[in-house]
């Protein structure tokens, strides 16, 4: 990581951050506001400390190392897409007929080679300094506390490996470890990943399992660990393909498992398959908090480290954040792996505001009935494409996918009930909305077809729309539309809650001839001139198998559900950063931020 800092001085625009900066919400909450900004920059902080405990510490921690596009190519070393194109080839491979494709072939081969990572015999420069199990002080690592209502100090940019109990797989996933005392760390492996996977291997066979956690090194190994790869396929062969170039694993002190030679730090360990512990609250990448939940515990052997390392971390909360890019260079490589289950597929996207699995939107060529409904088949069935809650196809004939809203015009011009499919599957861990964790609805609206015929019969303005709405259901408060010049306008419908909305459903139902599309929303934390957020708060907060009804038109209920709904899970509360922290950067000059962009991005509660 030295290396890194020293390259991306040079060539990254990396800030530099002398002041003595707290670990607990203030070097998050620089980090943060930085990487919303269009031109957001790398930040190396020199000096943190722990107030609380009276901790000076003596690594740097470096932050948005995935601070925008440009970087994360530059960290792939070149565009994604062009490692896109080496996947699809490699794919597409076919036994050579003449000699000249043989010859052809070759070089292909030969850099096959460099995919495979090699178990070196020596030990690393990750291995410079070894702490012993008696010496071992978590409080040494500069981890962070993102949010004020977080369970503790968490580390977020943690390379996770483990391997299988007969240790024929090996797994590289990036989850947060929240620190519970000086050698302990909480897993927060979810369910449906790798690691969980080989951990019931190991508490159905009894015997502890070894886990080493990898912090630094390459920028690109912490990219690998979040990389949806197939289950079985070590994240370290995709490490090889981008980088041409073996990744160079040494052997832990503590354990079996490999880990690259030139990380920063590793926490050797185990966890003790009967023992878990309460983890969180977390303020997550969805914008919420993660509510407690029990997950392992691991207990730390030894922690290794360079002579000068670095400390790496991220922050997560409200969109845009560093998993944008992260995100944007996973969709783009992962393209072609989703085209042998979707061979007609052209291109998918998940903008960051959708936090990804609550939204994508797909390009497709249509051959037949029913193609598209097919594609979201097969994407609800495999992999962590699974936790898709919302999948909108369109056909050839739509604009590119990143032009938002050409292709929202697009999309609604051929809009109507009859297109929009709902249906239940798994979904992401994380989600709130669905009424039953792990299960919720997912909704598909198949626009690959034409124009429909009719939009809004008599359409009005705003404010008249919001005096019919308001006679019918006093509790609205606000409403705005969006997209009017299309067959479906987006009609906002802003209420005060005091009951179900399946009651404003009802009584909105006779307004067809105005409405099309009515999506509502609560006045609390939501503002109706805010698209990017009202998004962000749409796709989060609907399962689509109760909060969607598709007639007499489409209405969606993208209020927080709670006792008046029958809800009886927990609802989750905003990640929002502390005023006093941020008037007190502000202050020091550290943040510059301005009213506009503390509601742009939902910083702080609305009053
Ligand atoms: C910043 C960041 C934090 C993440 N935290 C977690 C986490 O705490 N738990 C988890 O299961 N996945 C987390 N993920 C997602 C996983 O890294 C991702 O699903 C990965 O593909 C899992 O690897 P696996 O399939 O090998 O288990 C995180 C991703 C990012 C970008």
């Amino acid at each position: 990581m030295q290396d890194v800092v020293a390259w991306l001085t040079a060539h990254g625009n990396l800030k530099i951050i002398d002041e003595p900066l707290d670990v607990e919400l203030e070097i998050p909450h620089v980090a943060y506001i930085e990487v919303k900004k269009p031109d957001s920059r790398p930040l190396l902080f020199t000096q943190p400390i722990n107030r609380a405990k009276g901790i000076t510490y003596e690594m740097p921690v470096l932050m948005n190392i995935f601070a925008n596009k440009s970087l994360t190519e530059e960290i792939f070393g070149k565009h994604p897409d062009a490692v896109a194109e080496g996947i699809e080839e490699l794919l597409k491979l076919k036994p050579p007929k003449a000699l000249i494709d043989k010859i052809k072939m070759i070089p292909k081969l030969f850099s096959l080679k460099n995919v495979f990572p090699k178990r070196l015999k020596f030990r690393g420069e990750c291995q410079e300094v070894i702490i012993p199990k008696a010496e071992v002080d978590l409080d040494r690592l500069p981890i962070l506390k993102t949010w004020e209502e977080d369970g503790g100090a968490f580390i977020t940019m943690g390379q996770v490996y483990t391997q299988s109990l007969d240790g024929s797989m090996q797994n590289l996933g990036m989850y947060r470890l929240q620190q519970y005392d000086k050698n302990r760390l909480g897993m927060h492996w979810q369910i449906h990943k790798d690691a969980s996977h080989f951990f019931d291997q190991y508490q159905r066979a009894g015997k502890k399992m070894p886990i080493s956690v990898a912090i630094g090194g390459d920028p690109l190994y912490i990219w690998c660990g979040q990389a949806p790869m197939p289950h079985g396929m070590f994240e370290m062969l995709l490490y090889g393909f981008v980088r041409n170039q073996n990744a160079q694993l040494v052997k832990s002190i503590t354990n079996e498992i490999y880990i690259p030679r030139d990380v920063d730090i590793v926490i050797e360990g185990f966890v003790d398959p009967t023992l878990t512990e309460i983890e969180g609250p977390f303020g997550d990448h969805t914008g919420y908090y993660t509510l407690k939940e029990p997950f392992p515990v691991m207990e730390v052997e030894t922690i290794t480290m360079k002579k000068s390392p670095v400390f790496a971390a991220t922050v997560v909360g409200k969109p845009p954040l560093e998993d944008k890019y992260m995100g944007w260079a996973t969709e783009r490589v992962f393209l072609p792996m989703l085209k042998p289950m979707a061979p007609d597929l052209i291109d998918y996207n998940m903008p960051e505001n959708g936090v990804f699995h609550n939204l994508i939107m797909a390009k497709m060529k249509t051959l037949y009935k029913g193609h598209a409904m097919q594609f979201m088949h097969a994407f609800w069935g495999v992999g962590q494409m699974s936790f898709v809650k919302h999948a909108l196809f369109v056909g050839e004939d739509a604009p590119k996918l990143e032009e938002s809203e050409a292709l929202t015009e697009h999309i609604l011009d051929r809009l109507s009930p009859e297109r929009v499919f709902i249906t239940k599957g798994i979904v992401d861990h994380l989600d709130h909305s669905s009424s039953e964790q792990f299960v919720g609805g997912k909704l598909g609206v198949d626009a690959t077809g034409d124009e429909i015929a009719e939009g809004v019969a008599v359409p009005l303005e705003d404010s008249k729309l919001f005096e019919k709405v308001h006679k019918c259901y006093r509790d609205v408060v606000a409403l705005k539309q969006y997209f009017s010049q299309t067959k479906n306008p987006l009609c906002v419908i802003m209420v005060e809650k005091q009951e179900s909305m399946a009651n404003l459903m009802d009584k909105l139902a006779p307004l067809h001839a105005h409405i099309k599309v009515a999506i509502i929303v609560e006045r609390a934390n939501n503002e109706l001139d805010n698209p990017y957020m009202l998004l962000w708060r749409v796709v989060n907060n609907i399962d689509a198998s109760r909060d969607v009804r598709l007639s007499p038109y489409i209405m969606v209920d993208a209020t927080n559900k709670g006792a008046l709904d029958g809800f009886s899970r927990e609802w989750p509360g905003d990640t929002f950063c502390t005023k006093s922290v941020l008037d007190d950067l502000q202050a020091k000059g550290l943040i510059d931020i301005e009213e506009a962009f503390v509601k742009k991005f939902g910083l702080l509660p609305f009053e």
